[in-house]
């Protein structure tokens, strides 16, 4: 799969190491810039995402974790279908620093590359939009998502379609449909169509 550039200062998958993702984003938010591109590109992930989940997720008054919700995009989509109670988690302060203020219940600097402090069964639902990309989070996460989502919760994330494969996403998602999830769906979204990046979007049920 094509390494696509999406015009930023550096190629999103030169990045390689979780300090250089943290650099990279904590610069980017700067002065709003994060915002303000997503929607110069038609940055359609998070409205995509919410769209499917709230096909499938009927009770709004359900806890959510936002994880990789950078300035909060995700959010903003769940409030206007009713959603109200989410938590956010992300690697760059200076993102979580742009996110509109009381929208997110708790917001929490985090590596999701490490085990999420959150208790087993913890969450109802799990959104994770934008964040498995070059050189950010990593599969493994997955198995994290499950572990804090209650048994009949939804899981609903993007990957981006050049780490799909390369990073082994196919695999792990076939091994949790073994004895932990179920797919209700997975399909290739638009997600940036203006920079011809697309990504898959899976929504699965923890068992
Ligand atoms: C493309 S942005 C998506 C942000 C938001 N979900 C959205 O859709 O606008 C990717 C996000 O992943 C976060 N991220 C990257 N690596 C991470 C890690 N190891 N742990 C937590 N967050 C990470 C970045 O800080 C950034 O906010």
């Amino acid at each position: 799969m094509a390494q696509k550039d999406v015009g930023n200062k550096i190629p999103i998958y030169k990045l390689k190491t979780t300090s250089e993702v943290m650099k990279y984003y904590d610069e980017w938010g700067d002065k709003d810039k994060y915002n303000k591109d997503m929607v110069d590109w038609n940055y359609t992930g998070p409205k995509e995402t919410v769209e499917i989940f709230n096909k499938y997720q009927k009770n709004k008054n359900i806890l959510i974790f936002d994880a990789g919700c950078g300035t909060g995009l995700v959010g903003i989509e769940l409030k206007k279908y009713g959603f109200e109670n989410f938590h956010g988690a992300d690697l760059s302060q200076t993102l979580l620093d742009t996110v509109p203020e009381n929208l997110y219940q708790k917001l929490e600097k985090v590596d999701l590359n490490q085990k999420i402090s959150s208790d087993d069964n913890y969450y109802d639902a799990v959104m994770c939009v934008g964040t498995f990309t070059f050189g950010h989070v990593k599969p493994n996460a997955l198995d994290e998502f499950v572990r804090i989502t209650k048994p009949g919760g939804l899981i609903c994330f993007t990957i981006n379609e050049g780490i799909h494969e390369e990073y082994g996403f196919d695999k792990k998602i076939e091994n949790l449909k073994n004895n932990k999830w179920e797919e209700l769906e997975f399909f290739k979204s638009d997600y940036i169509a203006s920079k011809d990046v697309n990504a898959w979007l899976g929504l699965y049920r923890v068992k």
